[in-house]
């Protein structure tokens, strides 16, 4: 997969545009932009992007296996990003499905979607959001005990340029073995061996049902294996909260 590097000074989000352009681009474009106008989270949620001090990008994929195992492209992003900032000598940790976590904040969430075209091919879009260089006045109230970039962490501006091209040659690692071999195991291992939630009690959460459960492990496509009282199941999505143990988390 050769990256085709796409850069924006302002954009509405990286995975809208994305999106918009799926019809005319190649499996490895990467949309980037220094600010988003209207960044995207999970569930509905906004993402905010303050111009020129993140990184806020979407890659287009073509990874040619069943929905199932889309989920799993969250996690290979995951894995990446964890990767990366290793490489930088910023230990992380992942919360499933989507946060990184350094120093128990979130500093980095990533959004998979799916796409379907008209003549039926399928497209997965992973959009990835990294705190990287604000300061805590970039940092609205309420985001201010969860959230953290790595300059408020670590004390000194990071290099974005670099930290993007670590976590894109470590992205194209991880998800090629995917593509080709159909292999997740090494992303699945950097997943379990820096997960925050593996062996804790977790509130589960989904839509507006909470449920309390273990963690026991990943599966193999990435989802959570998660024992409760009425027995053990595979949680493919949902948002865990660990409060109890962690702080926010
Ligand atoms: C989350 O933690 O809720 C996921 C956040 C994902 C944010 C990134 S920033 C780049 C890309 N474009 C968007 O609009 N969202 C993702």
């Amino acid at each position: 997969m050769k990256y085709n590097i796409i850069r924006y000074n302002t954009i509405d989000s990286t995975n809208k545009e994305a999106k918009r352009q799926i019809p005319s681009r190649q499996e490895g474009t990467v949309i980037i932009s220094e600010e988003q106008t209207q960044g995207k989270g999970r569930l509905g949620r906004n993402w905010a992007s303050t111009k020129g001090k993140g990184i806020w990008m979407s890659i287009i994929l073509e990874p040619e296996t069943s929905m199932d195992y889309m989920m799993g492209i969250t996690s290979i992003g995951a894995a990446a990003v964890n990767m990366a900032l290793g490489d930088m000598d910023i230990p992380s940790k992942i919360k499933w499905p989507n946060d990184i976590i350094v120093d128990g904040k979130k500093v980095c969430g990533i959004l998979t979607e799916v796409v379907q075209t008209l003549n039926g091919c399928f497209y997965a879009i992973i959009g990835i959001g990294i705190n990287v260089n604000q300061d805590i006045v970039d940092f609205s109230k309420e985001l201010h005990f969860k959230a953290s970039s790595l300059k408020i962490i670590k004390g000194y501006d990071i290099d974005r340029e670099l930290l993007l091209m670590n976590v894109l040659s470590r992205f194209r690692e991880l998800y090629m073995k995917f593509k080709l071999e159909g292999d997740m195991s090494k992303s699945l291992k950097i997943c379990r061996e820096n997960s925050m939630v593996i062996g804790k009690e977790i509130n589960l959460i989904i839509g507006k049902r909470i449920r309390r459960g273990k963690v026991l492990d990943l599966n193999m496509k990435g989802e959570l294996v998660v024992e409760f009282d009425t027995g053990i199941e595979e949680i493919s999505s949902g948002e865990v909260s660990i409060r109890a143990i962690d702080g926010y988390i």
